[in-house]
């Protein structure tokens, strides 16, 4: 059974943010290497793409590689930079036609000029597109994005381009590698580990947390559906009473 049909089309979370987890024990469970679950992970990454379009999120931001998956043996390493370049070279065309704008965060300058390179054309192919926002975290971490926000943000000041006063959360906003995506509405984790690990912290505020034991290349749309009709049940309050909520609504 397809759950779309069940989803309120009224209340889809805008923004969606995936945390890809369990590969590497997907594929020990089948008896292979690592980089056999990270080949499988490509397929959910299609399907959850295809899905988000179907439900009418807007934006899907995925975790592919932190920061601190460099420390992992140098093969492992090479193989997913290769699988991602090879991935969006053989998805542009229906990225194209699905209007799919492709995007990158995290900390490019620690990427291989060819992987850039890659990433760019796609980036510019698809830069005018607007029926979902792919975003796709390489070489991210959370903290690594505030601190180079605090260092543009310093910069501007000691240029005298910006006062302290004028400091406030839309700067902060501004200065991140997100800076043109609205806050996280949904936040769902494959795999059974219940932790953030250094994705989005700033911008998962007000997030809905949706933790599933789903392993990553198991993953499929209807476990995407059914993270949004999970969020469609919660209340979200931003800090407000229940009643608060109720009163604004109805208005
Ligand atoms: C986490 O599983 C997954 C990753 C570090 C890589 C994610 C990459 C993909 C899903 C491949 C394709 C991606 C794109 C964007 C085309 P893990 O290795 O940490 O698994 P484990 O926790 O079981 O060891």
């Amino acid at each position: 059974m397809d759950l779309l049909d069940q989803i309120n089309k009224e209340n889809v979370p805008y923004h969606v943010a995936i945390i890809m987890d369990g590969n590497g024990r997907w594929a020990k469970l089948k008896g292979k290497p690592r980089v056999f679950g990270h080949k499988n992970g490509v397929k959910s990454v299609r399907e959850t793409i295809k899905a988000a379009g179907n439900a009418g999120v807007k934006a899907l931001t995925l975790y592919a590689f932190s920061t601190e998956n460099w420390n992992r043996p140098k093969a492992e390493v090479k193989t997913l930079m290769a699988l991602f370049l090879t991935s969006l070279k053989s998805e542009v065309k229906e990225l194209i036609k699905n209007n799919i704008k492709f995007q990158i965060i995290g900390d490019q300058e620690s990427l291989t000029k060819s992987v850039l390179k890659g990433l760019n054309k796609v980036i510019e192919q698809t830069k005018n597109n607007d029926a979902l926002t792919l975003t796709i975290a390489l070489s991210y971490g959370s903290r690594e994005e505030i601190v180079n926000s605090f260092k543009n943000i310093s910069k501007k000041i000691v240029n005298k381009e910006l006062s302290i006063e004028e400091i406030d959360e839309n700067i902060i906003n501004n200065h991140l590698y997100t800076f043109t995506l609205p806050d996280v509405d949904l936040m769902i984790r494959t795999s059974g580990e219940k932790r953030i690990s250094n994705f989005l912290l700033w911008q998962i505020a007000y997030a809905e947390l949706h933790f599933t034991n789903v392993l990553w290349p198991d993953f499929t749309k209807n476990d995407f559906y059914n993270a949004i009709l999970e969020y469609q049940n919660r209340e979200r309050r931003f800090g407000k009473t229940g009643e608060q909520i109720k009163t604004t609504n109805e208005i």
